[in-house]
């Protein structure tokens, strides 16, 4: 059995850094092998950031910071891979995510935008990339993601037990697995994840996340500042649907917040509630049958947000590294598994999900 390994590399709507994970493939087995974190500086978070944000962009910051990620992605796999003693030959091919500054499948004609020039990271590394696997399925009406529910399904789908996957990074997304197997996959972003009580702690005291929810837990939630948020056009839509940080902004929550006089710390408090209740509603209402519910990505550290969404929910509530997965690493890793699918000629999408026209391949191949 020929077993081909690949790199898959993602930074996500946090803007915490880039996670790259090595993974194996063989028939249709996956196995994690490696992966890591790497933290971006300020410098580089704050123009990612404001990229993602400004309404006006300068084509030479946006060639330049383009170019820059590019060139970090590929030194970080080199570096990752001299740490694992791998040679570069080895590696079948990189799938690169990039970063998203633009997500706007509403729009006519609909665009999403991820920069973090491949060319650099085949140029750097000399393995083969595939990149830009969102737009394809845009061009065929979809929206372009989530793209990971597939590779959820191939990890986790059992005839067993009614699963939900919840991603918990900037914004949170679901995929429903459901066990009777002629029924389709569903997946989509329920809304906020960690991004606004990120950009409320960061904007009140200068710190990336509030970490375990401690902040948030020492404060009270505001049901009536509660209750505005949760007027939000997006959650009522039905799937396909997806978001980004240009919708749950902290100009969202400013906008919402006119009006009231709520002390920072119970702000928090209600951000956490708003991002467990639409999380759980979002559950509720599409995978009613859920029985089980396993929790990846960084807001899975967020003890105070598990705790809310167990006294919201009554299904089981499990992480990743119960089944013997690192919960940070699986969207990169569905990205090294993207990349495979795209070299083996398979579609990336799944049309029930996305709502493209048709399964498509995905991405853009550079060669190393
Ligand atoms: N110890 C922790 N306590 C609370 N939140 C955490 C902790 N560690 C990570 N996080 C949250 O996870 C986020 C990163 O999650 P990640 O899955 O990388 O998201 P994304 O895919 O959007 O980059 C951080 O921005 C933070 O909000
Ligand atoms: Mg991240």
């Amino acid at each position: 059995m020929i077993e081909k390994l690949y790199i898959g590399a993602i930074s996500g709507t946090s803007v915490d850094g880039l996670d790259i994970s090595l993974i194996s493939i063989s028939e249709n087995n996956v196995n994690f092998l490696a992966a890591k974190t790497v933290s971006f500086n300020s410098d580089l978070k704050g123009k990612l950031l404001s990229l993602g944000q400004s309404e006006t962009i300068s084509i030479d910051d946006l060639g330049s910071i383009d170019a820059e990620l590019g060139v970090l992605i590929g030194s970080s796999i080199n570096c990752f891979l001299t740490d694992l003693s791998i040679d570069p030959s080895a590696i079948a091919a990189i799938g690169s995510h990039g970063q998203t500054i633009r997500h706007r499948p509403e729009k006519q004609p609909s665009f999403t935008m991820q920069i973090g020039d491949p060319n650099r990271i085949a140029e750097t590394t000399a393995i083969t990339c595939i990149a830009d696997f969102r737009r394809r399925d845009v061009a065929a009406g979809g929206q372009g993601a989530p793209l990971v529910p597939p590779f959820h399904e191939a990890l986790f789908r059992t005839s067993k037990q009614n699963r939900v996957i919840l991603n918990i990074g900037g914004i949170s997304n679901i995929t429903i697995l459901p066990a009777a197997p002629e029924q389709p996959l569903i997946g989509f972003d329920t809304g906020p994840g960690n991004a606004l009580m990120d950009s409320w702690i960061k904007h009140h005291t200068n710190m990336p996340y509030d970490d375990k929810g401690d902040w948030a837990s020492s404060g009270r939630a505001s049901s009536s500042l509660l209750s505005l948020l949760s007027e939000d056009a997006y959650l009522a839509k039905p799937p396909p649907k997806s978001t980004g940080r240009e919708h749950y902004s902290l100009e969202w929550l400013r906008a919402h917040l006119r009006s009231q006089d709520i002390a920072p710390e119970d702000v928090q408090a209600t951000l956490l509630d708003f991002t467990a209740t639409t999380i759980v509603s979002a559950v509720t209402k599409w995978g009613s049958l859920c029985e089980n519910l396993i929790v990846c990505g960084g807001g899975r550290l967020n003890t105070a947000l598990l705790q809310r969404i167990k006294e919201l929910s009554s299904f089981t509530i499990s992480i990743a590294e119960d089944y013997g997965v690192d919960g940070d690493s699986l969207e990169s890793s569905a990205f090294a598994w993207l990349a495979h699918q795209t070299l083996s000629k398979k579609a990336g999408n799944q049309i029930a999900v996305t709502g493209a026209k048709g399964p498509r391949i995905l991405g853009a191949i550079y060669p190393g």
